[in-house]
């Protein structure tokens, strides 16, 4: 078995190239990666600030989290789990990473929506499983169907869901997501479902696939609403019958997520004050950037109901994502993600802005890609 070959996130060598051009004195809006431009609720660095100067600390996993996490599925859900079945991790990387490893062997092979976030299709096939991609059009809002899923033969071992999605930002519709679930139950269909963008909603919230099976796994992180994404801190949750080879993963693999941030993680689930403050300015940015697309001769987007991004078809001003957003980045100094990274087939007829930035950022970046697009599309 040979070590799989797999592609590299060109968002980060176009970050690269943002943070060259502005050591050399541009004026840059960071608009290339998913990550809040705020930090962690104040009162969680607060707690930090306090146990740094109190507890030398040492390797732990906060049973206090644990039953925290759990409370927050039965009162957000209506679910019922026991702490047990919260593994702590240092974010939904390595939660999937344990997911994959607790639920399946390599060879097996998983479904996943294409476009999707670069990380699943690359985890898989180090992890030597075999990703199988569901093309997801633009008529479907790029999410998946229970009729896709029951068109794959074989049935695949297992299926990722993400909603919201990534590069998307759309929200499975519920009645979709429980025939989804009726499909994977029927074709014995392992659920491995992404809620990083739970919490970040614009209409309804979205829903966890554990109000609809509870053998679902959850991948989960303080990475995205919580706004904590280098504190790197989140969680997996698991059946029951998955506990034990799980902790024996994560105990051997990553041993435990940092201490300091569980400390403040265990905070940051009071603070939904401020953090609804981040959704608001969200809503605003989103507004703003959803208003401009036309202007910049951008249409049939389908609006994001959730996370903080817009995945824009290019396809009428280029057939190369990547060379269309280093050209944007070098000429206005707005950074943003090439399709590839989500879509290796279409990708390079399409690009990502996340709009996770302040607002007056998102209106400066707005203002000078009015003019630069409309130059593209006047060629
Ligand atoms: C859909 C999705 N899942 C997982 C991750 C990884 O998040 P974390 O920072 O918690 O490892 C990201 C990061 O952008 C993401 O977009």
């Amino acid at each position: 078995m040979s070590v799989p070959e797999i592609a590299p996130f060109h968002a980060i060598e176009l970050s690269a190239l943002a943070h060259r051009l502005a050591a050399e004195g541009q004026d840059i809006i960071h608009m290339e990666f998913g990550q809040p431009s705020t930090g962690a609720p104040t009162k969680a660095i607060e707690r930090a600030q306090h146990v740094l100067a109190t507890d030398p600390m040492g390797y732990w996993e906060s049973q206090a989290l644990r039953e925290r996490i759990a409370r927050h599925y039965h009162d957000t859900y209506g679910v019922s789990i026991r702490p047990q079945q919260v593994i702590l991790t240092c974010g939904a990387s390595p939660a999937l990473v344990l997911a994959l490893l607790s639920s399946l062997t390599p060879g097996m092979r998983v479904a996943l929506a294409r476009p999707g976030y670069v990380a699943y299709r690359n985890t898989l096939k180090s992890l030597h499983m075999v990703p199988v991609e569901i093309p997801c059009g633009e008529k479907e809002c790029f999410q998946l169907t229970a009729r896709a899923i029951e068109a794959l033969v074989p049935a695949p071992d297992a299926l990722i869901i993400a909603s919201p999605a990534n590069p998307t930002g759309t929200i499975l519709p519920e009645q979709e997501f429980r025939a989804i679930v009726r499909v994977c139950r029927e074709r014995n269909i392992r659920i491995i479902s992404d809620e990083i963008y739970h919490g970040l909603s614009y209409g309804e919230p979205a829903h966890s696939a554990l109000e609809y099976e509870p053998e679902a796994l959850i991948v989960n992180s303080f990475s995205k609403y919580f706004s904590m994404a280098p504190w790197r801190l989140g969680w997996l949750i698991i059946p029951e019958d998955m506990i034990d080879k799980a902790r024996a993963r994560m105990g051997n693999l990553f041993l435990t997520p940092s201490s300091l941030s569980q400390h403040a993680g265990l905070v940051a689930f009071d603070c939904s004050e401020e953090l609804e403050g981040h959704l608001v300015t969200y809503r605003k940015n989103r507004d703003l950037l959803l208003q401009a697309l036309p202007q910049m001769g951008l249409n049939n987007i389908p609006p994001p109901d959730g996370a903080f991004y817009v995945y824009a078809d290019i396809g009428h001003l280029t057939d190369n994502s990547l060379i269309f957003c280093e050209e944007l980045l070098r000429d206005t100094g707005v950074a943003t993600a090439p399709g590839i990274d989500f879509d290796p087939v279409n990708g390079h007829k399409f690009m990502r802005f996340s709009f996770a930035v302040s607002t007056d950022r998102i209106e400066e970046a707005i203002a000078r890609m009015i003019p630069w697009f409309s130059a593209k599309t006047d060629k």
